[in-house]
């Protein structure tokens, strides 16, 4: 077992976040003691960060006390390792889905650092004073106009912010190659990022990837 990052360790071909509250399962995961801690199953076919990690993606820059902003939390799962990971921090996490954030409040009410926002990321004036400034988006919508709802939440972002932005070819054209999508994305990206790192997340999810950039 190896910390490969701040509360991230692997042991073979198995990830794990360091539980932040011992003894809750948020989706089934294992639960395992190393050296005291206890240590939280992190599946990489539930959760496209895990699965970026799992892929080679050597620089995770999270920091106990980063503050993210994470568009598209569904019903936590990946919200609830990246708690793990900011112990200290703030996730401020907007989903529009009323049904999904019923459950995602299970996972705010026992974790102090998750703050749940019930808003479409695509008009994001609507939530402004009931976030921060903060060090890294996260955003996971597979929408179609997702690249205007990055814009538009960037306003956001802090000078040198980094942005981890999540493409599932088939929401934005179910129809054309996979690769042009990638790459237009990409490009769109480019106009106010520096794109860091592009990683391909199959074989754990099909024609996605994860374009990791800092904001210029
Ligand atoms: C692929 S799921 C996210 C999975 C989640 N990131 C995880 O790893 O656990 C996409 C989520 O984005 C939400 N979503 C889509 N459009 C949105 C919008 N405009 N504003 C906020 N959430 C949105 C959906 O309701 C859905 O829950």
């Amino acid at each position: 077992m190896e910390e490969i990052f701040t509360n991230v360790f692997i042991d073979g071909d198995k990830l794990y976040t360091k539980n932040l509250i011992k003894g809750e399962r948020v989706y089934g995961e294992k639960l395992i003691d190393f050296k005291g801690k206890e240590l939280r199953e992190w599946n990489p076919r539930r959760s496209k960060l895990a699965a970026a990690i799992m892929k080679g993606y050597k620089d995770l820059p999270f920091k106990k006390d980063s503050k993210i902003l994470y568009l598209g939390a569904a019903t936590g799962t990946t919200v609830s390792h990246v708690s793990d990971i900011v112990e200290n921090g703030k996730i401020f996490s907007v989903e529009i889905s009323e049904r999904s954030m019923r459950q995602f409040l299970k996972i705010s009410e026992v974790r102090d650092n998750v703050y749940p926002i019930l808003e479409d990321a695509s008009r994001p004036n609507l939530y402004s004073g009931l976030i921060e400034q903060v060090d890294f988006i996260y955003q996971d919508v597979a929408q179609k106009h997702q690249q205007e709802i990055l814009t538009k939440n960037s306003v956001y972002l802090k000078k040198n912010g980094i942005v981890f932005y999540c493409v599932k070819a088939r929401s934005i054209d179910s129809v054309r190659p996979p690769e042009e999508i990638f790459e237009e994305e990409i490009k769109a990206l480019e106009k106010k990022f520096k794109i860091l790192d592009t990683i391909n997340l199959s074989p754990y999810e099909k024609d996605h990837i994860m374009i990791i950039g800092m904001l210029r």
